[in-house]
């Protein structure tokens, strides 16, 4: 049986370079794995609503995220590539499995604590969205879930949610494992945090090119005098070189070492490097967003495929909790053992 792989982005802003190292470049690679992966990406969209409040701006930020997807590299002809909402099975699922949800695991949540901690507005939806996730992943049978860091746990409660559910129900479930870019460390934002969208503190993949400026050229660093030597472990620019494998970083180190280089040169050659890492991808995708047809019928592909999947378990999810078809109640079937009807009805 080939291996399935499936993750999903976001919608809340458009991708960053935490999104790409953290989870995009290895989900995208994966595509060519020579064991020929049957890969799944989709939009988040059902979970952006947790925190965007404004219908023109999800719209907005979902157009530029399979945009971002597809100019780096997702091929719609490998993998299925649609959106969450297209799938509207993926909300009633969770319904179901929320109904077995106990309220501790939520709570535990490291993300959802975090964002609460942050002062983020502690919606229902906030402290359920690892339900919605955990069903994204089950009702495709996914085997392995590319994410970053932060969010094992989450693949880690989806697993739990599938193991409750065959305790009450039966075994219909693949037990996903999350497989992380262990090489690549939670990506710092400019405030020195982890970059996320939620944090406002992102350097987007295609960020203009002004703005990229100001971002790196901000990026916050020790207080040293010219000439002083740095240790290049701790500097959060060295950081981003390693990343973007700057082709000259032994050399850069170096000069760190000997105090040859200030933080404002070495910010200089890490904005050329990230302007010129991107330039392949920043082309195809002004390309595709002169093309919205284009963009619409890859994603109405994606739905098609997705869907009768997400339909066929939840078909199974829906027999086994006793949500039988009007057929059956027609028929006077039930897929419950007799001996557990004989209890009277309410009058
Ligand atoms: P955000 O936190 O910006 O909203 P998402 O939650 O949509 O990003 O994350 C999409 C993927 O990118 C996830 O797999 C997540 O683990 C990964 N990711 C997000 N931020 C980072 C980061 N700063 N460093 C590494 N990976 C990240
Ligand atoms: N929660 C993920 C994130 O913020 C996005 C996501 C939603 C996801 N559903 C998923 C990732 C299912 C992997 C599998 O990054």
């Amino acid at each position: 049986m080939t291996t399935r792989i499936l993750t999903g982005i976001q919608p809340s802003g458009t991708a960053h370079i935490g999104n790409y190292f953290g989870m995009m470049r290895r989900a995208i690679a994966l595509q060519d794995d020579p064991l020929g992966l049957d890969c799944f990406y989709f939009i988040a969209d059902y979970h952006a609503l947790t925190s965007v409040r404004e219908g023109a701006r999800l719209a907005e930020h979902t157009r530029e995220v399979v945009l971002d997807w597809l100019a780096l590299g997702i091929d719609p002809t490998v993998s299925t590539f649609y959106r969450q909402s297209d799938v509207p099975e993926h909300a009633e699922a969770m319904w179901l499995m929320l109904c077995l949800t106990p309220m501790g695991l939520l709570e535990r949540a490291h993300s959802y604590k975090d964002k609460k901690t942050r002062g983020l507005d502690a919606n229902a939806g906030l402290l359920t969205y690892p339900v919605l996730m955990a069903v994204d992943i089950l009702l495709y049978g996914a085997h392995r879930v590319p994410v970053g860091k932060d969010q094992k746990q989450h693949v880690e409660m989806a697993r739990d949610l599938a193991l409750k559910f065959h305790h009450y129900y039966g075994e219909i479930f693949t037990l996903p494992e999350a497989d992380i870019a262990e090489e690549v460390m939670t990506v710092p934002g400019t405030d020195g945090q982890k970059m996320s969208k939620s944090y406002g503190n992102t350097i987007n993949i295609f960020e203009e090119e002004k703005r990229l400026k100001k971002k790196i050229m901000g990026l916050p660093t020790q207080s040293i005098e010219l000439g002083d030597p740095i240790d290049p472990e701790t500097c959060a620019v060295m950081g981003f070189h390693r990343l973007f494998a700057t082709p000259n970083l032994v050399e850069i180190e170096n000069r760190y070492r000997e105090g040859k280089i200030g933080f404002g040169e070495s910010k200089k050659l890490l904005l050329s490097r990230v302007w010129e890492y991107f330039a392949p991808a920043r082309e195809r995708r002004a390309e595709l967003a002169q093309n919205p047809d284009l963009v619409a019928d890859i994603l109405a592909t994606g739905a098609a495929k997705a869907r009768p999947i997400a339909q066929q378990k939840l078909a199974e999810m829906r027999e086994l909790v006793g949500l039988s078809s009007l057929g059956e109640l027609r028929a006077g079937r039930s897929s419950l053992p007799a001996a557990s009807l004989t209890a009277p009805l309410p009058r």
